[in-house]
């Protein structure tokens, strides 16, 4: 069965969760997202496409109400996002597990994708030939995190439009203080800050007041240029 087969109107279906997904800016901190809900929220982010296949992110779910705290005190994140049913992060490689050694290329390729050991240094090669000569990023670091960051926004668009599909409610969030943000995930040992940096965060659950705005766009005449 195709995915269109399951509903009568795919298109339909598909058009008014994105129409009712909003960037939620206050959330309700007595509605939890049932754990069934987030599960098929968690498995539609990891089955999410990437670059070369290196699903070059993780998640963290973060419920210590200290911390929380902490995002807001120190990260300026407002309270009213800070108390949805569920706070998540999404971290990207950074350059030197993506690109200066081999270590999660191997992991990838080798231990979760069956490719034969023998040939992973050369694919290596490959890639970072890939960073180099197609994206001309090849020496800076800065770049390629973002390469991998890039990634994480797909798994996490992914899971802000599923959301939407089964009702739940979410804000993307990157308006916060970077740098003391992953100082608090560091110092509660969540992060390990050579190896993956802060991409963004999700707040998700249910509204506690109607979102500001009308969901507004540019027209598709002014987006869209055939040639
Ligand atoms: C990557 C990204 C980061 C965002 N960061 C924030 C944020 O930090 N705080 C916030 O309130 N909204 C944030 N937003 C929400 C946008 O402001 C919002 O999506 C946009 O204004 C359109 O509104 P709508 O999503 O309600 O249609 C972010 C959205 C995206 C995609």
């Amino acid at each position: 069965m195709q995915p269109q087969d399951v509903l009568a109107d795919p298109k339909d279906a598909f058009l008014s969760a994105m129409r009712f997904r909003r960037a939620i800016k206050a959330f309700d901190p007595d509605r939890r997202i049932a754990a069934a809900d987030f599960d098929f929220l968690l498995e539609v982010a990891r089955l999410s496409p990437s670059s070369n296949g290196l699903e070059p992110w993780n998640i963290l779910v973060i419920e210590s109400p200290q911390l929380r705290e902490k995002l807001h005190s120190e990260a300026l994140i407002p309270q009213a996002q800070l108390q949805a049913s569920h706070l998540i992060a999404f971290t990207a490689k950074t350059a030197k597990v993506l690109a200066r050694d081999s270590s999660h290329f191997r992991h990838m390729n080798v231990d979760v994708r069956g490719y034969p050991a023998a040939d992973a240094e050369q694919r290596f090669a490959g890639f970072q030939s890939f960073l180099a000569d197609k994206l001309g990023i090849g020496d800076n670091n800065r770049a390629i995190f973002d390469y991998a960051a890039r990634q994480a926004y797909i798994a996490m668009a992914n899971l802000c439009t599923a959301a939407a599909f089964i009702g739940v409610e979410s804000c993307p969030l990157e308006g916060f203080v970077y740098a003391a943000a992953e100082k608090a995930l560091a110092e509660a040992g969540v992060l390990e800050l050579s190896t993956d940096r802060l991409a963004v965060m999700v707040a998700l659950g249910y509204r506690s007041e109607d979102p500001h705005r009308e969901q507004v766009r540019r027209e598709m005449g002014e987006i869209v240029r055939f040639s």
